[in-house]
């Protein structure tokens, strides 16, 4: 029988800060490479969503927990599924990045995800976005990038991305934002946002977005040619 074992299944694992471009150009790694794609901050949007609805309060570690056990969270075509219901639009908002990055610090939920994260370990290999791939989901990763840029250069492609889509944006509450949400994802006791000791740092203020997704494909290509 040719069977994998997921330990045999190549992950690689980008993580960084918020709105550095990450989401972007990991699908477009994974889509060159065929790799299935694990969005985590989705994960964490869809628990803040699913708590609000409930009327959960987000600094409720033992509620916001056990919500998120009951939830079936699907990924399809892009699309995010909570209970076969597409809510993509609505965990998409400023104020579910915002909830997302508070529920995120409770251990308790963390721990609640990990195997859904383990599910998306399948042949012929998966891309893995988040804050703590490398660190703590998939040590093992054979590629660690982690992906950033100046605080500043992310708030202004916030802004024009909101720009873009017809919404308000004010710069300076953006950048303000942003600070406030690296200080939480950095500073929280379980799982913070941290480069892994074997991470390679990818900074991309001056990088476009196929520049960003070549250098990755390049040391991937390396890594598997050693
Ligand atoms: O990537 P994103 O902006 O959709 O993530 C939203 C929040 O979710 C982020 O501010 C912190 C949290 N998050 C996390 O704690 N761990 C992850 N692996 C991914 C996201």
């Amino acid at each position: 029988m040719n069977h994998t074992e997921p330990i045999d299944i190549p992950v690689i694992a980008i993580d960084g800060p918020s709105a550095s471009g990450k989401g972007t150009v990991a699908q477009l790694v994974a889509d060159t490479l065929g790799f299935h794609y694990l969005d985590s901050g989705a994960l964490y949007r869809v628990v803040a969503y699913a708590t609000h609805q409930n009327n959960i309060d987000w600094n409720n570690a033992t509620a916001v927990a056990a919500c998120a056990k009951t939830l079936h969270i699907q990924f399809k075509h892009g699309e995010v599924y909570l209970n076969g219901t597409d809510i993509s639009d609505q965990i998409r908002t400023e104020a579910m990045g915002k909830g997302a990055s508070q529920v995120a610090v409770h251990a308790a939920l963390r721990a609640a995800l990990v195997d859904l994260q383990h599910s998306f370990r399948i042949s012929p290999g998966l891309l893995a976005d988040g804050r703590d791939m490398g660190t703590v989901i998939f040590p093992e990763a054979v590629l660690k990038i982690f992906l950033t840029a100046s605080t500043e250069t992310r708030a202004k492609r916030r802004y024009q991305q909101l720009l873009g889509k017809q919404q308000p944006a004010d710069y300076e509450a953006i950048l303000q934002d942003l600070k406030t949400r690296d200080a939480r994802d950095k500073g929280r006791a379980s799982a913070p946002l941290i480069m892994a000791e074997d991470a390679i740092l990818l900074e991309t203020d001056t990088l476009t977005i196929t520049e960003a997704v070549h250098f990755i494909l390049e040391k991937y290509q390396q890594k598997m040619c050693k």
